[in-house]
């Protein structure tokens, strides 16, 4: 990884176990030379294998329900006593739908749960941009990612109020990522990738034949965790700072594609 991100210090929320994206991330950060924190909410603290990924990476874990302003605020605190300094990098890996979850169809969402959706998947984005925005807990030129699905442009009709969440948290990257840029040259973008087979991903219905379906339509096939993960370090590093407020398309060309001959045959 040559020392890609060499001193660089950072969070990484949403490793729950080693299906997770985040997890691939926080393994390549390591290797590439980065310092960091996990986080993730508690109940995954509890059911997932978050400290195993820790010992590996030799990282701290600190929970952290992402929807609390009071969690976050504690975990970036306690982060910067921890790393000795600010961060130069921030992954936001959550996501979760009630509605996606307990199979209720688009046309009849519970509203709590859409609430849930709204404020675990993309408001959470938010309150973390926020945080470390009045908090002053960004090194210059930082870099802050979160990821997303296409379902936010185009209809996947089994995405369900996931769709509306990633076009929140796709709007919440614009216009944060202006007033971070203008502060202090730190960029925001989003991530979007293939389905990939975790435990969010499996969640939504029909996942496998849609897993097939993706492989088929995209020149390159489906990208995977660990192509994200390198995609990620690419967004942290120094090689990238004139990228902000984008989406940031890691399909393997799915979203260029309208059809191909091997979803016809
Ligand atoms: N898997 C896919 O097909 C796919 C495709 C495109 C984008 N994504 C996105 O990638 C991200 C990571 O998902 P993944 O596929 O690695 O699945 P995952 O299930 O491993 O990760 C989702 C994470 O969100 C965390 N989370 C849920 N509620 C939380 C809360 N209140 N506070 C803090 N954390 C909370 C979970 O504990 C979990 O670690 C999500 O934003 C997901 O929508 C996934």
């Amino acid at each position: 990884m040559n020392n890609l991100l060499h001193q660089k210090k950072g969070i990484i929320f949403g490793a729950l176990d080693q299906s997770s994206i985040a997890w691939k991330v926080a393994l390549k950060a390591k290797e590439a030379g980065a310092e960091f924190i996990l986080s993730n909410a508690p109940v995954a603290l509890r059911m997932g294998t978050i400290q195993k990924l820790a010992q590996i990476t030799d990282s701290k874990v600190i929970g952290a329900d992402a929807t609390s302003q009071d969690d976050i605020e504690n975990l970036f605190e306690e982060s910067r006593q921890i790393l000795g300094g600010k961060f130069d990098f921030i992954l936001h890996s959550i996501g979760m739908s009630p509605n996606v979850r307990k199979k209720k169809h688009y046309t009849e969402l519970n509203y709590d749960w859409y609430h849930k959706t709204l404020d675990i998947s993309a408001m959470s984005f938010h309150k973390i941009l926020q945080c470390l925005y009045q908090k002053e807990h960004m090194n210059k030129k930082g870099s802050i990612l979160a990821l997303t699905y296409i379902a936010a442009q185009r209809v996947f009709p089994d995405y369900g109020d996931m769709a509306d969440a990633k076009a929140l948290l796709e709007s919440i990257t614009r216009s944060f990522g202006y007033h971070f840029g203008k502060k202090n040259g730190v960029r925001v973008n989003t991530i979007s990738q293939s389905p990939t087979p975790t435990t969010a991903g499996s969640g939504v219905k029909g996942f496998e034949d849609f897993l097939s379906f993706a492989q088929k339509m995209s020149p390159l096939g489906n990208a995977s965790a660990e192509d994200c993960a390198q995609y990620c370090l690419s967004l942290f590093s120094d090689y990238t700072q004139m990228v902000t407020m984008q989406n940031l398309y890691h399909d393997g060309g799915f979203s260029a594609m309208g059809v191909t001959p091997d979803v016809l045959a």
